[in-house]
């Protein structure tokens, strides 16, 4: 039986992600730290959908974790044929004024995480199967944010490395998408110290249903990038062409602490 794994499925798009899975029939593994927010969206999704739900609780910022929990999937015999790469954090304001624990936290849980997690993949899935792997990125990739300077250089690695990862693996009949959303409705903000920032954008949030539907279309037809919105689409676009100086003085003034 083949399973998606979703890690950060217990909020936000990862939990939309769930849903959305879940409404296409496919068997699920929800990974996260927070296990009774899992197990109440196994039980609602297995019950709905008459799909197979597992949850793993874990800390992902734990370096030995991704290991665990492909060995933990092998003991089980469980085949996961798509990874949703998408437990994430962000941490505003300004650098040397924020604890470096933080900025590690999110260097850790938005690159280390989930290159380890897209490797523990990549060799423990079949070859022969069809494979998926989405990593969630984020507009931030386009361009250097202040204030959030940490969050987007991890963003724009991970856009880096899917991107070549996807051109590596293109005949080994693996789907890699990269998907950028931009501000979108989830508790993502308050941890990140941003609700200031997600209430000045408010306009332009995105529903996290939106969202990951966008990312399951996109990576189920093979997209290199996802970028769900239309103003996030044109603010990419601007981001990649105009000169960087511009860039970058129009992204802090969105970001700028009051
Ligand atoms: N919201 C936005 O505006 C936005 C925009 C662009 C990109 N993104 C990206 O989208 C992804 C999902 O974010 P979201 O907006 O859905 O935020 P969210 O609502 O805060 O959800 C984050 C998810 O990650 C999990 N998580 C956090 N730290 C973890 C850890 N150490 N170990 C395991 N799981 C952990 C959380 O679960 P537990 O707390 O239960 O562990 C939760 O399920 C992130 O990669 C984020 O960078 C978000």
């Amino acid at each position: 039986m083949l399973y998606t794994l979703i890690t950060g499925a217990s909020k936000g798009i990862g939990k939309a992600f769930a849903l959305e899975c879940a409404q296409r029939g496919m068997n699920l593994i929800l990974v996260a730290r927070s296990g009774h927010l899992l197990e109440e969206l196994s039980t609602e999704l297995s019950a709905k959908f008459q799909v197979n739900v597992r949850t793993h609780t874990a800390d992902l910022l734990d370096h030995a974790v991704q290991r665990k929990i492909f060995a933990w999937i092998n003991e089980n015999g469980f085949e996961v044929n798509m990874l949703i790469n998408n437990a994430g954090m962000g941490y505003y304001g300004k650098f040397e004024q924020q604890p470096l624990e933080k900025h590690l936290e999110v260097l850790h849980l938005n690159v280390d995480a989930q290159i380890r997690m897209a490797h523990e993949f990549l060799n423990a899935s079949n070859p022969n199967q069809k494979r998926y792997l989405l990593n969630t990125v984020s507009t931030g990739a386009f361009q250097p944010v202040p204030y959030m300077a940490v969050y987007c250089a991890t963003k724009a690695f991970m856009l880096s490395f899917s991107r070549a990862l996807r051109f590596e693996l293109r005949k080994q009949s693996v789907n890699v998408t990269a998907l950028c959303p931009g501000g979108t409705e989830t508790d993502f903000f308050t941890p990140a110290q941003m609700d200031g920032v997600a209430e000045k954008n408010a306009l332009f949030m995105m529903k996290a249903d939106k969202v990951a539907k966008a990312g399951l279309d996109g990576l189920l037809s093979n997209k290199a990038v996802v970028i769900p919105g239309w103003y996030n689409q044109i603010g990419a676009f601007a981001a990649r062409h105009a000169p960087q100086g511009i860039v970058v003085s129009q992204a802090s003034s969105f970001f700028k602490p009051d």
